[in-house]
């Protein structure tokens, strides 16, 4: 389904909206979130809303969408750092809750097996709310992906490592990143993608005009029988 809202606050409401309602529903249920500027207002509507209607996150499990490898958690820039400023930290998430990708493993395949034995622990993702990069791409499944795959390493195409430097304050080296595969977040039971600004209407466009292949992974979302193309009327300028 594609939704298009008025503006990034009533998109960023919309998903808020959704992610809790799951959570009143499903006391343990499942997330899997990402970082980057798109979701930022949509978390602090969770947390706003959590503290005014005091709902507990404390069985709820987080399951990481990706990382830059070699970036660890304490560095400003790290989906995980990202991740803990504006949803861990004020909902008072515990570390027990949160199984993300360590980029900086030496074994980074080992790591992507941990990942991999994590979703199948928990019984898959319930709910995975993804942003889409410029190149189309969907956590670190850059296009060209094999749609079928799990956790990987993956070389970062020179678009993302390049629009990457946004969330470093300097230079920061982007080479590799540590990602769920496409498999895993199809196979969520429901898939939120934001994309939001005039930036984004022209991968949007070919998301959804051109044929779906792995040359623009967000395309595949539109398969999802529970998938959500989530746009502000920027984003959806060229459609
Ligand atoms: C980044 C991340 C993605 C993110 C996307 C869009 O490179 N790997 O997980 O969703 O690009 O980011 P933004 O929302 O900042 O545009």
């Amino acid at each position: 389904m594609v939704a298009t809202f008025k503006n990034y606050r009533d998109l960023s409401a919309f998903a808020a909206n959704k992610i809790i309602r799951l959570v009143k529903h499903k006391k343990n249920a499942v997330l899997c979130l990402a970082a980057g500027d798109t979701p930022a207002l949509t978390y602090h509507l969770v947390v706003e809303t959590a503290k005014r209607e005091a709902i507990s996150f404390s069985e709820i499990i987080f399951t990481g969408l990706d990382e830059w490898v070699g970036i660890g958690p304490d560095i400003p820039g790290s989906c995980y750092h990202f991740l803990q400023q504006k949803i861990f930290g004020p909902l008072g998430i515990k570390k027990t809750q949160i199984h993300f990708f360590n980029s900086m493993a030496t074994d980074l395949q080992q790591e992507c097996n941990r990942i991999n034995t994590i979703i199948q622990t928990v019984r898959g993702i319930d709910l995975a709310l993804v942003g889409i990069g410029l190149n189309g791409h969907v956590g670190f499944n850059e296009p060209g992906i094999d749609p079928a795959g799990s956790a990987h390493v993956v070389t970062l195409d020179e678009v993302t490592s390049i629009v990457g430097q946004k969330y470093f304050k300097t230079n920061t080296a982007l080479s590799k990143g540590i990602t769920l595969g496409m498999a895993q977040i199809m196979q969520a039971r429901e898939v939120l993608l934001l994309a939001a600004g005039t930036k984004k209407a022209a991968i949007i466009r070919r998301t959804l005009k051109e044929d779906i292949s792995n040359a623009v992974p967000a395309g595949f979302i539109t398969t999802h029988p529970n998938g959500w193309i989530l746009l502000d009327e920027e984003a959806a300028a060229e459609l």
